[in-house]
């Protein structure tokens, strides 16, 4: 068993993360990087999200992926080193780890150094075998491969729909990057689908409040990383349909007119204003085609459940 361990912490992210914060709350539409959710607390946050009744993505892919999984894993050559994107808890990940055949290596990359540490030690003990190299940072950076795992052939998996957190011209750049990643390597993606208002709105307005805990816990974040003075108390959740962009968009609404102080910074907010903490775009089968294929990619094998909730989707180079 060799699990290497590069995990760092929320910490290593700070100047970049004061940059993004004032950049964001200086704008005339205020605005935060959703990459920021995942701290320590944001990312088990995530996890409870994945259990709420309301939230259907986590559990409808992971039926998709013990369907898929048997054919992925036979169009996968022993010695392959298969890259995860933001793999989180890596929870669904086992049923695909479970159909490989002498994969080289797994390698996931997550901003969440917790979530990768929390993961590795689950993955030693159901996989003994598996060499896990855990990577802490942005999944868009080069990968540290190097000696034998360098030249072996690569399978990207990018579950979870976090392509539909980015807007589609940044999903575009996005895939490219992974195409150039994977070098010539096929990448499996999870992407959600349009659907009825009825079950997408609940999914981001969950009864028991995680989801609006989730968004909230940004600005403790901030206070906590940043030293600022938010009043959590002050804000609330939102998540609306967006229907001329196709989104679900998550936002922070402040109850009341409030200042808020950050590293020499001063930022004023109305009653009514709002912080745009994430975007989810839903797509159409064909909506997805088109970004894929911008980017290079030709869609090879669609799978979907019985409700057309969301899909799973493998990608080949064109
Ligand atoms: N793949 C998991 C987790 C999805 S949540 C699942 O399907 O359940 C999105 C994950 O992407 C989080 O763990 C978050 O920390 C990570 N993430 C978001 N932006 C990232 C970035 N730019 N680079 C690396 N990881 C990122
Ligand atoms: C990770 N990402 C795809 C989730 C989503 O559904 O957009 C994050 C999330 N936001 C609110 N709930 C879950």
């Amino acid at each position: 068993m060799t699990h290497e361990t590069h995990f760092g912490g929320s910490q290593d992210v700070e100047p970049e993360f004061a940059r993004a914060v004032i950049a964001g709350l200086s704008a005339s539409h205020k605005h935060l990087p959703c990459r920021y959710f995942y701290d320590a607390v944001g990312s088990e946050l995530f996890e409870d999200i994945t259990r709420v009744p309301e939230y259907y993505p986590t559990r409808t892919e992971a039926a998709l992926l013990q369907e898929s999984a048997a054919a992925i894993a036979a169009r996968t050559q022993p010695g392959t080193v298969m890259v995860e994107f933001g793999s989180g808890s890596s929870l669904k990940t086992e049923i695909l780890l479970a159909a490989m055949k002498d994969l080289a290596a797994y390698v996931p990359i997550d901003v969440s150094g917790d979530a990768l540490r929390e993961a590795n030690n689950r993955l030693a003990s159901r996989f003994p075998k598996l060499k896990v190299l855990p990577v802490v940072g942005d999944f868009a950076a080069e990968l540290p491969l190097s000696g034998d795992l360098a030249r072996a052939p690569r399978l990207g998996f990018f579950p979870g729909s976090t392509i539909g957190n980015l807007v589609p011209k940044d999903a575009v750049d996005l895939l490219a990057q992974f195409a150039r990643q994977l070098d010539g390597g096929r990448l499996v993606v999870g992407v959600d689908l349009r659907k009825d208002l009825s079950v997408l709105t609940p999914a981001y307005n969950d009864a028991a409040g995680v989801t609006a805990n989730f968004n909230l816990n940004l600005l403790t974040r901030i206070n906590r990383e940043l030293g600022a003075d938010f009043d959590r108390r002050g804000f609330r959740h939102e998540a609306v349909w967006n229907e001329q962009e196709g989104r679900i968009e998550m936002h922070l609404v402040s109850r009341k007119r409030q200042d808020v102080h950050l590293l020499d910074h001063d930022f004023s907010f109305d009653e009514g204003e709002r912080i745009h903490t994430e975007n989810s775009y839903k797509y159409t089968l064909e909506g997805f085609r088109k970004v894929a294929e911008a980017a290079g990619w030709t869609v090879t094998s669609v799978w979907t459940d019985a409700r057309d909730w969301f899909s799973l989707q493998e990608l080949s180079r064109a």
